[in-house]
């Protein structure tokens, strides 16, 4: 087995097969049943952590790594920084960044209840350390558990893919709220085209990018400027925006699985100085008319 990555700013270019593959598989899942779907997204992750249990997504150490910005939003050796896992799922990327970095505090939420309780029985878990809570984040106000910008940094991970398009900008909306000025959401998640997209059989599409896998949950694959567009909608700035290419060859077999992920990072703009000092010389009603 081996595996190569590249990082690049082009989104993957299909083989004629897979290609014709992905025009013959047009057929969308209908109306009634996509509804249900969305009606039940919470239930099929929920029943996702019941047969799984907290056993099907291997533990991200590599967030720190690839996500610089953990380190580097410091302004001293040591600061303490308080985060926020959106979608936190069974805490695969929220207990490597709490051990990896003893200075993070950290809020998690999920909409699955299941998920949130795994959370909560980890022996890793810490209540002074980590505030966890379930939450729907296109629909349940973030400002009911996190105060009001006072986030340095959000992970997104694996979550926003599992949200209705029309409903992502909510999310987005949400995390805004609770992001200091200047500080950024980390975003990884899949990308145009992944071996997953591929995989999908027909009657599985449910939009543009968009399919369900067998269990109910569903998947969006996205393009560098569909997620930038988003973000920027929703006020952020763009920072980082790249696709990753993640190749693993198992030579034996002769399989090459080819992964595309989406790595980003958009940050909410600081605040413009001259109206943060009106902010403070005057007050709500000074400028009413007559
Ligand atoms: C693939 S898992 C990723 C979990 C985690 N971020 C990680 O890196 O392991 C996606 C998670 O998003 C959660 N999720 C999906 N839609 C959500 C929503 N509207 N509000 C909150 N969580 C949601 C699911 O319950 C699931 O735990």
């Amino acid at each position: 087995m081996a595996s190569f990555q590249r990082k690049g700013p082009k989104a993957r270019v299909l083989s004629a097969e897979e290609e014709e593959k992905l025009q013959r598989d047009q057929a969308l899942v209908s109306d009634f049943k996509q509804q249900k779907l969305e009606k039940e997204a919470q239930k099929n992750w929920d029943l996702f952590y019941k047969r799984n249990s907290t056993n099907f997504f291997k533990d991200r150490h590599w967030t720190t790594r690839e996500f610089e910005e953990l380190r580097s939003c410091r302004e001293y050796e040591g600061q303490k920084l308080t985060m926020l896992e959106a979608g936190c799922g069974v805490g695969n990327c929220l207990f490597p960044l709490l051990e990896e970095d003893l200075n993070i505090f950290a809020y998690a939420c999920d909409f699955s209840p299941r998920a949130v309780d795994y959370v909560k029985q980890n022996p890793l878990y810490n209540s002074e350390r980590c505030k966890v809570f379930q939450c729907d984040l296109t629909r349940d106000d973030l400002l009911d558990h996190v105060p009001p910008e006072s986030v340095d940094a959000v992970t997104l991970i694996f979550v926003l893919s599992a949200v209705h398009p029309e409903k992502m900008h909510l999310v987005l909306q949400n995390i805004y709220k609770v992001l200091k000025p200047g500080r950024s959401v980390l975003f990884r998640d899949y990308g145009l085209y992944d071996h997953a997209m591929l995989r999908f059989k027909a009657g599985s599409k449910l939009g543009e990018n968009f399919y369900v896998r067998q269990d109910g949950t569903r998947s969006y694959f996205f393009t560098d400027e569909y997620l930038a567009q988003l973000f920027v909608n929703a006020g952020y700035e763009e920072m980082l925006n790249e696709y990753v290419f993640r190749e693993t060859v198992n030579k034996k077999e002769g399989l090459c699985v080819p992964r595309v992920f989406l790595q980003s990072k958009f940050r909410k703009p600081q605040k413009d100085l001259d109206s943060a000092t009106m902010g403070l010389c005057y007050q709500a009603g000074d400028f009413a008319s007559p």
